[in-house]
């Protein structure tokens, strides 16, 4: 028995087949450098590729790096404790109206950012520039949620899927098309704009966005009385104020080296992005917003009873001032660099007098 096995062993052990990845002889590559062909040009200087990870602005790297868990979700957010039964429906149409209004803003936020952030691919920007603008994506992507959560919630169906039963109620929703067919030119023209202009201009305009959405959810969280709301006010500013943080690292190292065309375009944009912010921070101008002639009193009349419900819609003089103040934030940052701010008469104050470009109009939540 014991001979059977051994030569049957002996057999199997002479066939032995070696498995093909065992090279009787490996390349040498000095050998195969020889026929080496180099990889054709990237002709398309707008192609993401080549990739590289390359940090020149520490600070924003560091900015990324306390973002990465920003510390609140949409979802976890005390949306039971929000009775929206003891309302009237025309405190539900208006506080709703209101997270519909910012929505042209805060909702946009995800694509446009995500965009930025495709541009910044394109444009080979530092690994932190791109990084920062995922991170606010990220962002806006949960302030996008609070939007819809608390729109669905006080108008199910809402923003534009609902039934109002009553004559306020059909103010918003006329109001809230209108909105949307001006936030949907916004787009078309941010889309456009974005690819033309470098990166210091997009940060101008960026940063006047940010300035004014921390402004914004910074006084919404004072003077709201309802806990949930206050909450996420609290929440929504404290990252918008991360985003003023990244613009500002950017700027730090931009502003002083602009040429003088880099400067009066600036000055334009500041113009444009005063006139499409105050959509929201204050009352929509008319050289950018088509409106129709019942769209300011409804509006009006929807804060009003927005109001009455403890959701501190601010007041006509307290938002002038309050945009006043954020754009004068602003003029502070820029006046170093010897960047003219526009005049802004509609807030009081003084500067260039600059035309109205909507092409200009790049500013981002
Ligand atoms: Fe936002
Ligand atoms: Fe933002």
């Amino acid at each position: 028995m014991a001979t059977t096995k051994q030569s049957l062993e002996q057999s199997l052990a002479d066939d032995l087949i070696p498995p093909p990845t065992l090279y009787g002889e490996m390349p040498n590559p000095e050998v195969l450098l020889k026929d080496v062909i180099e990889a054709p040009e990237i002709a398309n200087k707008m192609n993401i590729f080549p990739i590289e990870w390359n940090v020149q602005t520490p600070r924003l790297m560091e900015i990324y790096e306390a973002s990465r868990e920003p510390g609140w979700s949409p979802n976890e957010l005390p949306w039971d404790s929000f009775d929206v039964d003891a309302l009237t429906q025309d405190q539900r149409y208006a506080i709703s109206y209101w997270w519909s209004l910012l929505s042209v803003f805060d909702a946009s936020g995800p694509a446009v950012f995500a965009r930025a952030m495709i541009h910044a691919y394109e444009k080979k920007e530092e690994d932190a520039i791109r990084k920062c603008f995922f991170s606010v994506t990220r962002d806006e992507m949960n302030h996008e949620e609070v939007c819809g959560r608390a729109i669905r919630m006080l108008t199910p169906g809402g923003p534009l899927q609902f039934e109002p039963t009553t004559p306020l109620g059909k103010l918003a929703r006329n109001n809230i098309e209108w909105l949307y067919f001006n936030g949907a030119r916004y787009w078309d023209g941010f889309k456009n704009a974005i690819e033309e202009y470098e990166i210091p201009i997009l940060f101008s305009s960026f940063l006047f966005g940010e300035v004014a959405s921390s402004t914004l959810f910074a006084s919404m969280q004072e003077t709201t009385d309802i806990p949930l709301f206050k909450e996420a006010f609290r929440h929504i500013a404290r990252d918008e104020g991360r985003h003023l943080s990244i613009c500002l690292a950017v700027l730090k190292n931009i502003l002083p080296n602009l040429s003088q065309d880099d400067k009066d375009m600036i000055t334009k944009q500041i113009r444009a992005g005063f006139i499409f912010l105050s959509g929201v921070l204050y009352e929509p101008p008319a050289e950018f917003w088509k409106l129709p002639p019942t769209f300011i009193a409804s509006q009006r009349l929807l804060e009003e009873s927005a109001r009455s419900a403890g959701f501190g819609v601010l007041s006509h003089e307290q938002r002038k001032k309050n945009w006043r103040t954020a754009v004068l934030r602003m003029k502070q940052t820029l006046d170093p660099y010897g960047i003219k701010f526009p005049a802004l008469p509609e807030i009081g104050i003084d500067g260039e007098t600059v035309d109205f470009e909507i092409g200009k109009i790049i500013p981002i939540f």
